[in-house]
């Protein structure tokens, strides 16, 4: 089986990695000027530029069985023209709707599946109308489109912080423009219990299998740690989980792995963001799972039987590991590695707050894995 991936950092080397074993084989489509070690040596890269056809992508790849991607922002009439050659899961609609905060809304709305509640504003619309409409501060504000890890987001939560999105948003609209039309959500800030997220995969016959949910840890909307099984997650919110994925995956016709961001408010489950691959916060299925989540992408989007989504016993740490500062160090920091922690190091140069590996950790229970996040906490500050 041959798979091309759009994309060439750390989710296209674990998906390469989990593919390897069962005879796939991988080529990565790269951006004029992104960075390819993560991907060094496990397939052939093609670089994009303004002048290819799809033919030539496609080629170019080494005519694969499958395309698919590590990322929502992708060029999507490429992938739609890339369908004539081959199947591209998950499909480029799918894709297009999350790839911008409105659409995705829109859609999860569109299912009946709560939200927090939100508006759209465009260019100089004023936003103090919209704030009210959803109930007034506090609020986030987000772009719609090239948000990560907290990027392009605002929290607002008095005259002051608004006054400073305006002052930003001035900028921004009589700079080169970047994005046209400019767009923003703006959303009412949820005073969370806590964060959960929820996996599954479905193949193109239909069949869905979820992992176990997860409580994962942000700092300044960079994801920290997980925890998995979610400490203490009430049968009913575990049900609404596994309700809102499997509906999701289902009324889409959804191909691949899809990942489901969540507020947990009292007895309510608010879906915060989708996102159409693989995720973060399924990094501890690589050991902690009889499947992983980059194995049972490769199995849905190449129609084979989707592998068992059960964890492993015990509970389960997925713990990120940031750069710290800038190097082109990239040596894995292998003291970490004990009898219960796994070390997954993706190769790449180390910036401030960069995610350049992570560590999953087997423990019997909680208190535990509690122990080792305390001690993993302190060897961070080793990280190149
Ligand atoms: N409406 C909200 N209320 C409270 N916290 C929020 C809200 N939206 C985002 N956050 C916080 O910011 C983090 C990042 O936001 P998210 O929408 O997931 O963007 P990203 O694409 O950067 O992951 C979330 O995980 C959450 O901790
Ligand atoms: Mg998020």
């Amino acid at each position: 089986m041959k798979v091309g991936i759009v994309g060439c950092g750390q989710l296209s080397r674990m998906l390469a990695l989990a593919g390897w074993p069962m005879g796939f084989r991988f080529s990565f489509l790269a951006d004029p000027d992104e960075p390819v070690r993560c991907i060094e040596g496990l397939g052939s890269v093609v670089r994009l530029d303004t002048t290819m056809t799809a033919r030539d992508v496609y080629g170019g790849l080494g005519n694969p069985d499958v395309i698919t991607v590590e990322r929502e922002s992708v060029n999507v009439p490429l992938l739609r023209q890339l369908k004539v050659f081959c199947p591209v899961y998950p499909d480029p609609d799918i894709v297009w709707a999350i790839q911008n905060r409105h659409r995705e809304k829109t859609l999860v709305a569109g299912l009946g599946i709560p939200l927090s509640p939100w508006e759209v504003f465009r260019e100089r619309e004023p936003v103090q109308e919209a704030i009210t409409r959803i109930g007034g501060l506090p609020v986030v504000i987000k772009s719609t489109e090239e948000g990560y890890d907290g990027h392009n987001q605002w929290i607002i939560d008095s005259r002051e912080t608004l006054e400073a999105f305006e002052k930003e948003r001035e900028k921004l609209l009589q700079g080169p423009a970047a994005k046209d039309p400019h767009e923003w959500i703006v959303e009412q800030k949820i005073a969370f219990d806590r964060e959960i997220s929820v996996i599954g995969a479905r193949s193109p016959d239909g069949n869905i299998l979820i992992y176990t949910p997860g409580e994962n840890s942000h700092n300044q909307g960079i994801l920290v740690h997980s925890v998995i099984p979610a400490p203490d997650l009430s049968g009913p919110l575990h049900n609404k989980a596994r309700d809102y994925i499997y509906r999701l995956l289902q009324e889409t016709g959804y191909v691949g792995v899809l990942a489901v961001e969540c507020f947990v408010a009292g007895n309510e489950l608010l879906v915060n963001e989708l996102a159409p691959r693989v995720h973060n916060s399924g990094h501890w299925t690589i050991d902690g799972a009889a499947t992983s989540q980059f194995e049972n992408h490769l199995r849905a989007i190449t129609s084979l039987p989707l592998g068992n989504t059960a964890h492993q016993g015990g509970v389960i740490g997925m713990v990120n590991l940031l750069g710290q500062k800038h190097s082109d160090d990239s040596q894995a920091p292998d003291q970490l590695i004990t009898q219960g922690t796994y070390l997954h190091w993706y190769n790449k140069t180390s910036r401030p707050g960069r995610k350049l590996g992570h560590l999953n950790i087997l423990a019997e229970n909680e208190e535990e894995l509690s122990g080792s996040f305390k001690y993993l906490q302190e060897a961070q500050a080793t990280i190149p």
